[in-house]
């Protein structure tokens, strides 16, 4: 499948690295020169021009900024023809793409910062267009930039507030226990791997072997032991109650930006 690129900034390019073994070829097109020289650098065909990117591809990645979407997509319309539009831009509707282009194939999807290590989390959801198979082949070759999970369009702001904003959620939460560690006399460095490995290794564990959360705290939290007294304290100053808030007021600013 030839994929073309229109933007190559931070997601742009991390799509492109991730898409690298599974596209048969990627062209990219973004406005700035140094951009186009650095995807020639990694690799990449570049397009002189929108027309020349069109042409050249099948599936076409929208990873410019929400202020740029619309005048690309109004110079699309003339030369989409029957192909498939994968938009990543954060706010921009099917409705409104569909405003623009015409009933054409299109998918929004919104991906996290973890895309730039091929660990991305990436929601999606499809018009009428697109058919079940266009849809599997979709997943086949993105699921090499992350995990992909098929929404309903009115979820997408849950969803850009847990696993859009998630990283610098999960990012506060590391740096919190790195400075513990601190406190407790570890140095920066060596709290920094513990606290890293300590959160990878439960994910992995969670993800390996399944199970609610709750239930491996119950295998960590011995009665009457060390963990359950620093549960305690999680439960006193209403930790979950804060990250459940933290979700919904990151949700609502979301709805107000669209
Ligand atoms: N960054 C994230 O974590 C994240 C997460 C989820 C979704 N998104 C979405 O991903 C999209 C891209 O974000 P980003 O952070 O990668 O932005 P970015 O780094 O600014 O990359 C966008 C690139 O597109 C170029 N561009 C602007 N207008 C263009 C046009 N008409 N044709 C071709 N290229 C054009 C820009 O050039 P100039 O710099 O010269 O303008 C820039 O190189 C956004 O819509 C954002 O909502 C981002």
């Amino acid at each position: 499948m030839n994929v073309g690129i229109i933007g190559y900034g931070n997601m742009g390019s991390s799509f492109a690295r991730g898409l690298k073994e599974k596209a048969s070829r990627i062209v990219v097109f973004d406005i700035t020169e140094e951009k186009l020289k650095k995807a020639l650098e990694d690799g990449f065909g570049v397009a002189k021009d929108l027309y020349f990117l069109v042409k050249e591809s099948q599936w076409i990645l929208l990873a410019v900024k929400p202020k740029d979407a619309k005048s690309v997509l109004e110079n699309l319309k003339e030369v989409f023809e029957d192909r498939l539009l994968i938009s990543i831009v954060a706010g921009l509707s099917i409705g409104t793409m569909e405003s623009y282009l015409g009933k054409k194939k299109i998918i929004r999807a919104m991906p996290n910062l973890n895309v730039a290590v091929q660990k991305g989390v990436i929601a999606y959801t499809c018009n009428s267009e697109v058919s079940q198979e266009e849809k599997e082949d979709v997943v086949k070759v993105f699921s090499s930039c992350g995990s992909l999970y098929e929404i309903g369009e009115e979820l997408m702001n849950a969803f850009t507030a847990m696993a859009g904003s998630g990283p610098a959620f999960v990012f506060k939460f590391l740096s919190a226990l790195i400075m513990a560690g601190i406190r407790e006399g570890f140095s920066y460095e060596t709290s920094r791997g513990i606290a890293i490995d300590t959160v990878l290794g439960s994910c992995e564990l969670l993800k390996r072997w399944g199970g609610h959360p709750e239930e491996w705290i119950t295998k960590v939290a011995s009665p009457g032991g060390t963990t359950v007294e620093g549960i305690k304290v999680l439960e006193n100053r209403g930790f979950s109650g804060i990250v459940i808030e933290c979700i919904e007021k990151t949700r609502e600013k979301a709805e107000k930006l669209c």
